[in-house]
């Protein structure tokens, strides 16, 4: 049987035959996709060997998620996370990605309520009903991992409990469009439609991101978009999905530290963050808790 220029490659990548394996010495083994992707796209695919180190960097990451989960009580500062966070880290032979980062001068971003992103850990008190966003980044053996997730700090408004479910909703959508021949856009598409269903709103400024090597790598990964639109997702792609949702409109600024983002309206904002791994099957969270 005779493969067409515009079936699949039987390679697996996802890719049309022409735009793939057609024309290569040997056809269908897919080897020459790690040099395409990065030539076409600036996207360094990750071996066996690194996924395993994305992984073990992953596992660590999520760990002290889960820390900082057991430790959150309304009366602590978002100082006391970034010295839980610093530790155990240092304390587990890995460096904390953010610290230094750009001049970011913590090592874990803490963002409360209408903070979007990049909040600096400081003496703000986190009080009964906030939400607060920690976004952990550790370097293990030279691999980074990226997720983040929203805790409730006591007990949640129903504003609290609503932006929270759809912000998570969206990564769990997200991550589903995530296989070999999906696209970047179906991940965008998936979250903004399901968020502005939701009568929320998607941010704009801050996308997903290739992680693994670096810290933040091509591709980006739109939160909004086009079914079908953007790039071919293939096996061995690492990235982050990590949506930010606002309860009201997208519109922010930035505070005069220089990196947090609120929202304009003043309106909740919440968000969700793994790094994932496009496998032959479909997808692998390498930051692994439930959603
Ligand atoms: N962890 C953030 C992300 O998800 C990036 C934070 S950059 C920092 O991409 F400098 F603020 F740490
Ligand atoms: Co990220
Ligand atoms: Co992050």
């Amino acid at each position: 049987m005779k493969i067409g220029r515009n079936d699949p490659c039987p390679c697996g990548s996802g890719l049309k035959y022409k735009h793939c394996c057609l024309g290569k010495k040997k056809p269908g083994t897919g080897g020459d996709l790690k040099d395409t992707y990065y030539r076409r796209h600036g996207i360094r695919l990750k071996n066996a060997d690194d996924v395993e180190k994305i992984r073990r960097s992953g596992r660590l990451t999520v760990e002290i998620l889960e820390m900082v989960a057991r430790a959150l009580r309304p009366g602590m500062t978002t100082e006391d996370i970034n010295t839980l966070v610093h530790e155990h880290t240092i304390a587990n032979g890995a460096i904390p990605a953010p610290l230094n980062y750009r001049g970011f001068p913590k090592s874990v971003c803490v963002s409360v309520n209408d903070e979007i992103c990049h909040g600096i850990p400081g003496d703000r008190i986190l009080e009964d009903g906030d939400i607060v966003n920690v976004d952990v980044t550790s370097i293990l053996d030279g691999y980074y991992a990226d997720a983040n997730r929203t805790f409730f700090v006591g007990e949640p408004s129903a504003d609290a409990r609503k932006i929270v479910a759809v912000a998570q909703e969206c990564l769990r959508r997200g991550l589903e469009m995530v296989k070999p021949g999906g696209t970047t856009g179906d991940i965008g598409w998936a979250i903004q439609t399901y968020a502005e269903g939701q009568g929320c709103s998607v941010v704009r400024e801050f996308v997903g991101h290739g992680v693994g090597f670096e810290f933040h790598e091509p591709p980006q990964i739109l939160h909004y978009g086009r079914r079908g639109g953007g790039i071919v997702l293939v096996p061995g792609m690492v990235f982050t999905i990590e949506p930010m949702i606002n309860l009201g409109r997208r519109e922010l600024y930035i505070l005069d530290n220089h990196w947090t983002a609120v929202t304009e309206d003043g309106s909740l904002s919440a968000q969700f963050e793994q790094t994932c791994l496009v496998t032959p099957e479909g997808v692998e969270v390498l930051t692994p808790y439930p959603l």
